[in-house]
């Protein structure tokens, strides 16, 4: 058997579903371009059918990206495939990943339905997708909890249609590693016609399983494997891609490669978590703040004597370096333009002057700068082409005090200012903002991230506010806790603007 796995990425549709974690296309193009540089094999790039923006983002990342295949996602339906396949035409390698499900519940209550008619539209949409690319990926959705026999059968016929990949979704993250595994097998072991196809893992993390799943279809034969950025995706996310890159790599004796340059990994995972807004949970396997931080007595001892004490993987390997130049108000242009490339950021001149100058401003108010605050500049600098500007904010608030804020925003070049009383300095401002934007918004969280370096450091908040019945998310940075949380919840107000346009 085969020992490359093939990696497929699809941070940019089953990921970029998460409710507040849309990217524009821009943002998409720049995740792409940092995939390839990374190595997968297949970006999936969006659901062409779905709105105009996805089919828009499939055109314009298959224009941009040259090595990985661009797969585009469809239902079995007619008019989703002839959508993709022309959403698809500028890709240099193209794929059409279509399906249905198949488990009884998906039969019976989503298309009321039956066995024998399933597997006659999964045949027709293989059929026709391949009228259109020689390569077509079929999906079997809800596989996870689809009867073994069944599923061979539809795997069969699939592949006698024309199906290159057959991918087995574990969609409700219910399988346990033994059951999924030993699925895979069955496949292999009863499909007339597998050697003709790949099998491709797609394994959910509801009940915490999707690496092990994962693994489990690979030691069983499958060799794609459909993975995310950080894990991110619907509900508790997608299986990630840095864990099984990272599980392939460290266990040698697996004898299983893939294409991955896993010095690209920690980057693309600060990129990806900047530009979704989606922070990445300090002990997170791999990309966490923690992943490599030895914080006991006999741990910090071993380390120091001999990494491999209780180290199993290089963290340069992954793209941390410890010994990276500090940067500080002393630093050149040229170190910062040095560590935002190690970051995967690559600016353009102008933008790099003027990153620099807010760089050197937030040098004077904190002695060193780290990663978090250099993406927090890039992003900031964007922000000033925001819709809503945060103008002023004076807050007085202490032991004994009403808390009072007054505020000052730039709607659009035009200036409003409103003062308010609240519970608490953030309250108060809050309550302030909204004497200026009428709109019914709720503040459903609002996350402060540790100060980790000193009472100088740059806090982190992330807020989500409901609006209409959705959820927004926002992001901001800044050494002034209060001016953070409101600059993060005038982020959320600016992405529902943004959507409204
Ligand atoms: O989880 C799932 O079943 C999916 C399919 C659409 C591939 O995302
Ligand atoms: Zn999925």
């Amino acid at each position: 058997m085969e020992n490359r796995v093939f990696i497929f990425d699809t941070t940019l549709r089953d990921g970029e579903q998460v409710p507040g974690c849309q990217l524009n296309t821009v943002e998409k193009i720049q995740v792409a371009k940092a995939l390839e540089a990374l190595g997968v094999d297949v970006i999936e790039a969006g659901f062409p059918v779905s709105s105009p923006g996805d089919y828009n983002s499939v055109i314009e990342i298959s224009k941009a990206v040259t090595w990985p295949t661009i797969c585009a996602l469809t239902r079995a339906v007619e008019k989703d495939i002839e959508v993709a396949a022309d959403a698809l035409k500028y890709a240099k390698r193209k794929r059409i990943h279509t399906g249905i499900g198949t488990s009884d519940s998906h039969i019976k209550y989503k298309f009321n339905s039956t066995r024998e008619e399933i597997i006659e539209r999964a045949v027709k949409a293989v059929k026709f997708a391949r009228r259109f690319v020689d390569d077509v990926e079929f999906y079997a959705e809800d596989a996870g909890r689809t009867d073994n026999e069944y599923l061979a059968r539809v795997v069969e016929a699939v592949i006698k249609a024309g199906a290159t990949v057959v991918n087995i979704p574990d969609t409700t993250g219910y399988c346990l590693p033994n059951e999924y595994g030993e699925k895979i097998k069955y496949l292999i072991d009863h499909v007339d016609g597998i050697e003709n196809a790949i099998i491709s893992t797609h394994c959910h993390n509801d009940l915490g399983m999707a690496t092990a799943n994962t693994m489990a279809g690979i030691m069983n034969g499958a060799r794609q494997c459909e993975v995310t950025i950080n894990g991110i995706g619907e509900r508790a996310g997608n299986t990630s891609l840095e864990e099984i890159a990272m599980i392939l790599k460290c266990h040698k004796g697996l004898g299983l490669d893939t294409n991955i340059n896993t010095k690209q990994i920690y980057p693309l995972s600060r990129m990806v978590s900047g530009l979704m807004n989606m922070p990445v949970q300090p002990n997170k396997a791999i990309v966490g703040r923690n992943a490599f931080a030895h914080s006991s007595g006999i741990h910090q001892d071993g380390v120091l004597k001999n990494l491999t004490t209780y180290e199993i993987m290089d963290p340069k390997d992954v793209g941390i370096d410890d010994n990276s130049i500090v940067l500080t108000a002393r630093s050149g242009r040229a170190a910062l333009r040095h560590r935002l490339s190690e970051l995967g950021v690559n600016l353009e001149e102008e933008k790099l002057n003027s990153t620099y100058e807010q760089f050197l401003k937030l040098a004077d108010k904190k002695k060193e700068i780290n990663d978090d605050d250099l993406l927090m500049l890039v992003g900031a600098d964007i922000a000033q082409m925001n819709h809503i500007k945060l103008d002023f904010l004076q807050v007085t608030s202490g032991v004994g005090l009403q808390p009072v804020a007054s505020i000052g925003l730039n709607i659009a070049g035009e200036k409003f200012t409103a003062a308010a009383t609240g519970n608490g300095p953030v309250d108060a401002a809050i309550n302030a903002l909204k004497q200026i934007i009428h709109r019914k918004m709720t503040l459903k969280e609002l996350t402060l991230q540790s100060i980790s370096k000193g009472s100088d450091d740059t806090c982190k908040v992330h807020v989500q506010v409901e609006h209409e019945g959705k959820v927004y998310y926002g992001f901001a940075a800044n050494t002034d806790i209060v001016s953070a949380s409101v600059e993060a919840y005038i982020d959320c107000i600016n992405r529902f603007h943004n959507i409204e346009k």
